[in-house]
């Protein structure tokens, strides 16, 4: 029963192969962090736009939060377990029946107080019980699966999709708040897919509609399932796939875009900041938001966390994977990005400056400093 309404109203995410895995790799056994409130706390009818008010619980500690860490080891994998206490997250994870053990293990590292602060569900990848033969016929089954959420996941009113290969660089309820800023008609909100006319793809070599005049990349999708689920999304999709299918490249990406380019209206863009993808520097610095701003969200796309085509996208995510549930933010995960990141200024993503990716990190160091002092 708890799980059910923790379910139903948790706030929820989508990860295909859940991210954050990889960097739980050392977890010590001298955990022992106490995190502001214990699970009993959680307001489970709490609403999810309600989040909005996060910014009044970071400024005033509840009278619980005596005991809590010096060092917001808490943080992890740019989740903000400070504001999960408000509601429990909840990740949605599909991927093979293979891979689930391994999912399974790797979560089981985590200390029981962050696992507490979280539930998780295993899916296989699976398509809707309507026409189930049509859709698994039509496309190869994991790289659409975020197109088939809505009705694979009733009882949820909205989540962000986020594919395999992204980081969080900045707390996940600041782009939950972009549900607040939706209008009547708006049920999804996405970056562009480019910035820049000269070298954008969809501009240039689309032989199908998008949307808009660049397109949208759908790596980082805050979806209302609520109201996809009132709309034609299925149906429509579906209509534009037999109609388009012989000149869709990007699968489910290029299905997303042509659905928004005829349904404009219910689309909310954000800009690259959430969605900072190798593109957004390779050639220049097409994204002129972060250097305001900062990236909230970094997008490795083309497997550049791992491979090293882009060093600076390979440091973020290697200064992750080091860091330790038990040691700081500050002077473990900052320290050792800062130093990853002095190492690749001189191509193409780290000449930027290490500023943009350590912004929000620093901004949260200073805010943890302040809540403490
Ligand atoms: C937690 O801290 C106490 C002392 O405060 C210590 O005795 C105990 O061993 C620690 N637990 C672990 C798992 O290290
Ligand atoms: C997932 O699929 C496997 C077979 O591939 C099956 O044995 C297992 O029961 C399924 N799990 C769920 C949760 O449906
Ligand atoms: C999603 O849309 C439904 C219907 O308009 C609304 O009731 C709900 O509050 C929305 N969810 C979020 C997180 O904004
Ligand atoms: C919501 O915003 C979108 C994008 O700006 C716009 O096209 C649409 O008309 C708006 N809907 C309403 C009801 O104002
Ligand atoms: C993480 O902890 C392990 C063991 O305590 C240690 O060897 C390693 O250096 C730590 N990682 C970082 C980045 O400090």
């Amino acid at each position: 029963m708890r799980k059910k309404m923790i379910f139903k109203f948790g706030v929820t995410v989508v990860v295909l192969i859940a991210v954050y895995l990889y960097y739980v790799h050392d977890v010590t056994q001298d955990e022992n962090i106490s995190l502001q409130k214990e699970e009993e706390d959680i307001d489970l009818n709490h609403e999810p736009e309600k989040l909005d008010g996060h910014n009044d619980q970071l400024g005033e500690p509840d009278e619980k939060d005596t005991d809590r860490p010096i060092h917001s080891s808490h943080w992890k994998n740019g989740l903000h377990f400070h504001v999960v206490h408000l509601q429990p997250l909840v990740f949605h994870i599909y991927a093979e029946h293979e891979l689930h053990p391994m999912f399974k293990q790797k979560l089981d590292y985590w200390p029981a107080d962050y696992k507490r602060k979280f539930l998780y569900y295993l899916y296989n990848i699976t398509f809707p019980t309507d026409n189930t033969q049509e859709w698994k016929k039509l496309f190869k089954p994991c790289a659409s699966q975020r197109l088939f959420i809505p009705s694979l996941l009733p009882d949820v009113d909205s989540l962000l999709y986020v594919d395999t290969d992204i980081l969080f660089l900045r707390p996940l309820d600041e782009i939950w708040m972009f549900f607040g800023k939706f209008n009547s008609t708006q049920l999804a909100a996405l970056a562009p897919e480019h910035e820049d006319k000269a070298a954008g793809w969809y501009n240039r070599f689309a032989r199908h509609p998008y949307y808009g005049e660049l397109g949208v990349n759908s790596g980082v999708m805050l979806m209302n399932l609520t109201r996809i689920r009132q709309s034609t999304w299925l149906d429509s999709l579906m209509k534009y796939y037999k109609e388009y299918k012989l000149k869709i490249t990007w699968g489910d990406q290029d299905l997303i875009n042509i659905y928004f380019h005829f349904n404009p209206d219910k689309l909310y863009l954000y800009p690259c900041e959430w969605n900072y993808r190798p593109d957004h520097c390779m050639y220049m610095s097409v994204c002129k938001d972060i250097d305001l701003n900062g990236v909230s969200v970094l997008h490795g796309n083309r497997r550049v966390m791992q491979n090293d085509k882009q060093p600076a996208f390979k440091a973020v995510y290697t200064a992750f994977k080091e860091h330790n549930f038990s040691s700081s933010i500050d002077e473990d995960l900052l320290k050792n990005l800062k130093k990853l990141l002095s190492k690749t200024s001189n191509t193409p993503c780290g000449q930027i400056g290490p500023l943009v990716y350590t912004k929000h990190i620093e901004e949260f160091v200073m805010l943890e400093k302040n809540l403490l002092s």
